[in-house]
C-alpha cells in the first residue's frame, strides 16, 4: 500500500435549495446553464496552490486533479472534455483499460483517421490517454500522469496512490490538489471511507431558484450540508478555504447573489447563489 499524503481533498458540488441537495437529473445537471457558478467551479478546480514560481517549470505546470465517476463524465459536454488545464481521473468499475479505449474512441471520433490525437498508455492500475503532441518531448518529461490529461480507473485508491506517489524529480506538471466533482456515488466513496473522510472538505455552491417551479432532481448530495440538519460537517472559516486553494469566495457566507440561470427546457430563469464550505466530521 502506497504511502498517503494527509492533504485536505475539496468536494465541489453545486446543490439546490429546493428540494434540499439535489444535484442532478436524468444523468445531467438540474439546469442547463448557470454561467457563475461554471466560472466559480472552473477557477476553483484550474487555481493551483501553492504557486509554483517563475522559473522552476521548464516544460509544464503545476496542475489539480478533478476525480469523478463515469457518470458525471459521460454528463460533460464534448466541447468541454477533457476538462481543461487539469488532471480528468475517472472511475468506473468497467477495466480501466476498456474504458480508457472507450474514451480514446469517444475523443478521436470526427478526426481524420491519420490525425487521432488520442492514444492510450496502460498501466497496472490505470490508464492514460495521451496527447500524440507530448510524444515529441524527452521519455522523462511524458512519463508523468499529469502531462497526460485524462487517467482511468477501477477504484479511488488507484487514482489517489498513482497520483500521490508519483516518482519526484520527474514532474513536469507537479501535482497540487486534489478535488472529487462528483456525482453522488463517487462522493459517497469519499465520504465513506475511514481512511479518506477526515480529509474530505466541501465546497457547496447553494442554489435558490426564484422563479416558476422548482429544477427537477433525481440525484442527491449524500449528506446534510447544514449544522442544524447533520452532525456530519462543521462550517469552514472563509480564509482557511481562501488561502488553501488560492481562490476568492465570491461572497460572504449569508450573502446570496443573483445570477442568470437557463433551465433544462432553454427557457431562462432567475436564481441566487451562495458558497459555503465545510470540515466533514470523523464519526
Ligand atoms: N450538481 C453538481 O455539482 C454535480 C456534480 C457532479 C455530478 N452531478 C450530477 O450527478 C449525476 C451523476 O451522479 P451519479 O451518482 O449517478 O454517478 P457518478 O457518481 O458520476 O458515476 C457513477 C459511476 O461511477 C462508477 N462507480 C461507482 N462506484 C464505484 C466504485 N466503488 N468503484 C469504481 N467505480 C465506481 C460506476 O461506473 P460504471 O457504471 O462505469 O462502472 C458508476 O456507474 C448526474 O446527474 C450529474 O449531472 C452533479
Amino acid at each position: 500500500m502506497a504511502v498517503r499524503s494527509t492533504k485536505p481533498i475539496y468536494l465541489v458540488v453545486a446543490t439546490t435549495l429546493s428540494p434540499s441537495s439535489g444535484i442532478g437529473y436524468n444523468g445531467s445537471l438540474p439546469w442547463k446553464r448557470i454561467k457563475k457558478d461554471m466560472d466559480f467551479f472552473k477557477a476553483v478546480t484550474t487555481a493551483t496552490s501553492p504557486p509554483v514560481p517563475d522559473g522552476v517549470l521548464q516544460h509544464g505546470k503545476a496542475l489539480n486533479a478533478v476525480i469523478m465517476g463515469k457518470k458525471t463524465w459521460d454528463s460533460v459536454p464534448r466541447p468541454y472534455k477533457p476538462l481543461s488545464d487539469r488532471i480528468n481521473v475517472v472511475v468506473s468499475r468497467t477495466g480501466h483499460r476498456d474504458l480508457a479505449r472507450e474514451i480514446e474512441e469517444q475523443l478521436n471520433t470526427g478526426q481524420k483517421e491519420s490525425d487521432r490525437p488520442w492514444k492510450t498508455v496502460n498501466d497496472d492500475k490505470v490508464s492514460i490517454l495521451k496527447v500524440k503532441h507530448a510524444e515529441g518531448l524527452d521519455d522523462h518529461l511524458t512519463d508523468d500522469v499529469a502531462a497526460h490529461p485524462i487517467m482511468t480507473c477501477q477504484s479511488i485508491s488507484a487514482a489517489l496512490d498513482y497520483l500521490e506517489n508519483r516518482r519526484k524529480g520527474r514532474e513536469i506538471n507537479p501535482l497540487r490538489n486534489v478535488f472529487c466533482i462528483g456525482g453522488q456515488q463517487i462522493y459517497e466513496l469519499f465520504l465513506n471511507d475511514n481512511q479518506l473522510r477526515p480529509r474530505c472538505k466541501i465546497l457547496q455552491t447553494e442554489i435558490r431558484k426564484f422563479d416558476g417551479p422548482d429544477f427537477p432532481i433525481d440525484t442527491y448530495f449524500p449528506i446534510g450540508l447544514s449544522e442544524t440538519q447533520s452532525s456530519h460537517v462543521q462550517e469552514l472559516p472563509r480564509e482557511e478555504v481562501t488561502s488553501e486553494l488560492n481562490v476568492d469566495l465570491p461572497q460572504g457566507d449569508a450573502e446570496w447573489t443573483r445570477a442568470a440561470a437557463t433551465d433544462l427546457e432553454g427557457k431562462t430563469c432567475r436564481v441566487e447563489l451562495r458558497v459555503r464550505s465545510w470540515q466533514v466530521v470523523a464519526s
